[in-house]
């Protein structure tokens, strides 16, 4: 590699870091630096930096040197301020960088090297060993009472439902006990095998479901489809193939009931593309911990990753990032075009895949903050070319809000959100509503005098105008609309739109009060791109607090309400979330996620009487050989 660039934190306070960076030309020939681009996610004060001309859009910056001149082996040095807390990790350096020379037309890859801190944390806290628990479910039942002894099932037994509601949780059973355990079950029943008896019991409510298993069958109870996947996660986690091949269960009963009907996951696929097959992949999984919902987080300032058939310019030009482009490269790929998006047959093709699973998709189309991708793919319809309001939002953009005064945004608006509703079953459709930043809109004329023809006061009231007209388009689809906490700010939308909190569980507690009902999914706990400690070596961000598997499994969901407080009936139920700045390819997102997301299952799922620390940890250790067979590159909660 022929450059080289050095990121050194030269002194840091609590709320100013003083950073440089050095630019090696390693070639043998001299060269002429028209930017070097560097992608780093705080902002950086402009007026720090010296010696040369500095923008920044997003995560990415880029600096011209006034000496542009670069000798073969010198170097280039600069330093910068940034405003913000202190970079604790790895992660928080320099994520990529690039070089633009005189003497070529392209930009060039630049190596980094390795990020040192101040006040590196090399200590990684080690969680006690345990001995593992051989019935290892996670998340743990409602109730189970075990007696001596084993089912012998064999190499091949039987699924058998006369029910349709069964269907599709036997057909995932089968795909996934010959997946996972080469186990090849048979759904015409055979008298020479052994069989798992799927009935249907109308006296147990939704979801709910009954395994009994003896040394003469199994037997799964439930009443809907859901009970029948419920009870489904849990045989394919109490399934057990000896050394010979053979299959067993363990003799016990099982009835079991989730604590939160609404038992979520965020995947955030616009900071970085994730594939169909990841998406799949992870769908998956969620129905192995018994997570009913897969919140699909489609669009952003980064990128826009669902094909709108009206709109092509949306993933035309939004899906993807590069140099040249008009998404500048953000959080990786300085030097390279990066991006991806879904059909709508491929969005299809997941939804189906997460119904055959219990699996319902909510789609996120983030307005009117956070909408960048959309705004820079389609400039005619959404830039208020008048307004010159200024602004910055928390991820350092200056033009990332659509502007309610527009009649391009109504027509974006209600074409794009009835091609989402044609094409998600789901009822709920989340339009984000979050982060809008302060500042915009206050110099615009047109945004003004909508402000006076209406009567607002506050520019909040806009967003709240918008997102009453998102709110009314999607009833009048069919939908109801979901959004972030931000989304009741400015008091327009009505009660009918759901409420997700996130900055912590207060907002929802709040909203729950005023009739919302809310999902909780606060940052504290349920993010988990928040590193897993405190050590430097972590990937991770930390804004809200670094989240251990052992934070994580504290969660305790409205631990300072009253049991009897009628506000829990407005809780539908807790989700958690990845966003994915730091999550570049399969490797992280596993090692994000697992095991700390079987931990979050169970504080969905089970009740408070049933979780204890020590005993999830005996079923998790249990349950890790699971993770093993399906190669999730989880980090192991006992490596240190
Ligand atoms: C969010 O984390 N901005 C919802």
């Amino acid at each position: 590699m022929s450059y080289r660039v050095d990121f050194n934190v030269v002194s840091q306070q609590e709320n100013l870091s003083r950073l440089a960076v050095t630019l090696h030309n390693l070639s043998d020939d001299t060269i002429t630096i028209k930017r070097f681009n560097f992608i780093f996610d705080r902002f950086i004060t402009p007026s720090s930096v010296k010696e040369g001309d500095f923008s920044q859009v997003g995560s990415y910056c880029q600096y011209t040197p006034h000496s542009p001149l670069l000798q073969a082996n010198t170097s280039m040095y600069f330093e910068f301020d940034v405003v913000t807390f202190p970079l604790r990790y790895l992660t928080d350096g320099l994520k990529d960088a690039s070089i633009d020379i005189k003497e070529s037309n392209e930009t060039l890859p630049v190596t980094l090297t390795p990020f040192v801190l101040l006040e590196p944390i090399t200590h990684t806290p080690s969680i006690d060993d345990v001995n593992e628990e051989c019935i290892a479910l996670i998340p743990k039942p409602l109730k189970q009472t075990e007696t001596q002894g084993y089912l012998e099932l064999g190499r091949t037994f039987n699924l058998i439902s006369s029910h349709p509601q069964a269907d599709n949780a036997l057909n995932w059973l089968q795909t996934e006990a010959l997946q996972l355990l080469g186990l090849s079950l048979n759904r015409v029943p055979s008298d020479a095998n052994p069989s798992v008896d799927f009935l249907l019991n109308p006296v147990l409510e939704s979801e709910c479901y009954k395994i009994t298993i003896t040394e003469l069958g199994c037997r799964v109870e439930a009443n809907d489809r859901a009970g029948f996947h419920n009870a489904s996660a849990t045989l394919l986690q109490l399934f057990t193939i000896r050394s010979n091949g053979e299959c067993r269960l363990p003799l016990l009963t099982i009835q079991d009931q989730p604590r939160f009907n609404y038992r979520g996951f965020m995947l955030d696929c616009a900071r970085h593309f994730h594939s169909l097959e990841s998406v799949k992949r992870l769908i998956n999984q969620l129905a192995h911990y018994k997570i009913n919902t897969f919140h699909w987080h489609l669009t952003d300032d980064e990128a826009w990753r669902i094909e709108i058939k009206a709109l092509p310019q949306l993933t035309d030009i939004g899906a993807w990032r590069g140099p040249t482009l008009p998404i500048a490269p953000q959080f990786s790929h300085a030097a390279q075009t990066y991006g991806g998006y879904y059909t709508q047959e491929e969005i299809k093709d997941v939804i189906h895949y997460a119904q055959q699973r219990g699996i319902t998709v909510i789609p996120e189309i983030d307005i009117p903050g956070h909408c960048r991708a959309a705004i820079r793919s389609l400039p005619e319809m959404l830039v208020d070319g008048n307004d010159f309001s200024q602004y910055r939002s928390v991820q350092s953009y200056t033009d990332n809000v659509l502007s309610p005064a527009l009649a391009g945004t109504y027509e974006f608006l209600d074409i794009v959100l009835t091609e989402i509703a044609e094409l998600f079953p789901a009822k709920w459709v989340h339009i984000g509503a979050d982060e809008v930043p302060k500042g915009v809109w206050t110099d615009s004329p047109a945004c003004q005098q909508m402000m006076a023809e209406q009567g607002y006061q506050s520019p909040l009231e806009l967003q709240g105008h918008l997102l009453r007209y998102a709110e009314q388009k999607l009833k009048n689809l069919g939908k109801r609309m979901v959004g972030w906490e931000e989304a009741q700010h400015g008091n327009k939308v009505s009660k009918d739109t759901v409420i997700y909190s996130w900055l912590s569980e207060q907002a929802a507690i709040d909203c729950a009060k005023q009739g919302f009902d809310v999902i909780l999914q606060p940052a504290q706990y349920t993010y988990l791109d928040m590193a897993q400690s405190e050590c430097t070596n972590e990937p991770g961000v930390d804004w809200a607090n670094a989240i251990s598997l052992e934070h994580a499994y504290h969660y305790q969901p409205l631990a300072s309400i009253d049991e009897r407080d009628p506000i829990h009936k407005r809780v539908q139920g807790i989700q958690a979330a990845i966003w994915c700045e730091i999550v570049p390819n399969q490797e992280r997102l596993d090692y994000m996620l697992f095991p700390r997301i079987t931990a979050l299952a169970e504080v969905m799922w089970s009740s408070n009487q049933q979780r204890n620390w020590s005993n999830y940890l005996a079923r998790l250790k249990g349950h890790l050989p699971r993770l093993e067979q399906q190669n999730i590159a989880y980090r192991p909660p006992w490596a240190h």
